[in-house]
């Protein structure tokens, strides 16, 4: 069988031209397959991390990935409040996170093991990288960031699609979950007393966080 020649192409250049997001569902549908392949490829890899420490070290560096693809609407409102023109090529360059990959470990000091081991993946490109674990949101918001452009293999085709990351404990999981449901709640504007509790729960979870390395080593 003749061998398939891969041609590395960029996403832009499947799309003809300037197409209108909302009169071309179509197109939105095939893009979203391409953004779910990207999930795929990393999650399959950041899985054999998990698999590899269980059987080599006997340790359980991650508990559980989650994923989830941006829904058209909450694409669009973001271009929206971004003042981008409603293309499929805005939308590919100024929305990073389509496709999400979030990644859940019990220690604090997992999450850098972890980070070192995805931004390392042979073909992965890193596009942005935030901290906020040593330095926190103002919320008190605490998590790994990482924007990255994942190779995907479709038939004759190698394409980088972006992805973004967040690896935190089970702990800032639980903290972010509980904050993003009452600011949801409440339309975004939560009260200031309500985000001073907030933020002085981050800090107590932040403690609970190293106390739980320094019992473990
Ligand atoms: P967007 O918020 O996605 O527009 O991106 P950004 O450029 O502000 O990036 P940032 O890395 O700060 O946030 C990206 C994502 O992290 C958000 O979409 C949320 O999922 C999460 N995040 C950031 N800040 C907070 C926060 O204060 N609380 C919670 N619960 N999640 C947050
Ligand atoms: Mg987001």
């Amino acid at each position: 069988m003749e061998k398939h020649s891969q041609k590395l192409i960029q996403l832009n250049n499947l799309l003809e031209g300037n197409l209108n997001i909302e009169k071309d569902s179509k197109t939105f549908e095939k893009l979203m397959f391409i953004y779910s392949v990207a999930i795929k490829e990393l999650v399959t890899k950041v899985e054999i991390i998990k698999e590899e420490f269980k059987v080599f070290y006997n340790y359980d560096i991650i508990d559980h990935i989650n994923t989830r693809i941006k829904k058209p609407e909450s694409i669009i409102k973001k271009m929206q409040n971004k003042n981008c023109e409603l293309t499929y090529s805005q939308m590919i360059n100024s929305i990073q996170d389509i496709a999400g990959v979030r990644v859940i470990c019990p220690l604090k000091k997992d999450i850098f093991t972890i980070k070192n081991l995805i931004v390392n993946l042979p073909g992965i490109n890193i596009v942005k990288e935030k901290d906020y674990v040593t330095k926190p949101k103002k919320s008190g918001y605490s998590s790994y960031h990482l924007i990255l452009d994942v190779p995907i293999t479709l038939s004759q085709k190698v394409m980088y699609i972006r992805v973004e990351v967040q690896i935190r404990t089970m702990a800032m999981d639980f903290w972010a979950s509980i904050e993003h449901k009452a600011k949801y709640k409440s339309n975004g504007a939560i009260s200031k007393s309500a985000s001073k509790e907030l933020v002085k729960y981050a800090k107590i979870i932040n403690k609970i966080d190293d106390g739980f390395i320094k019992i473990n080593t």
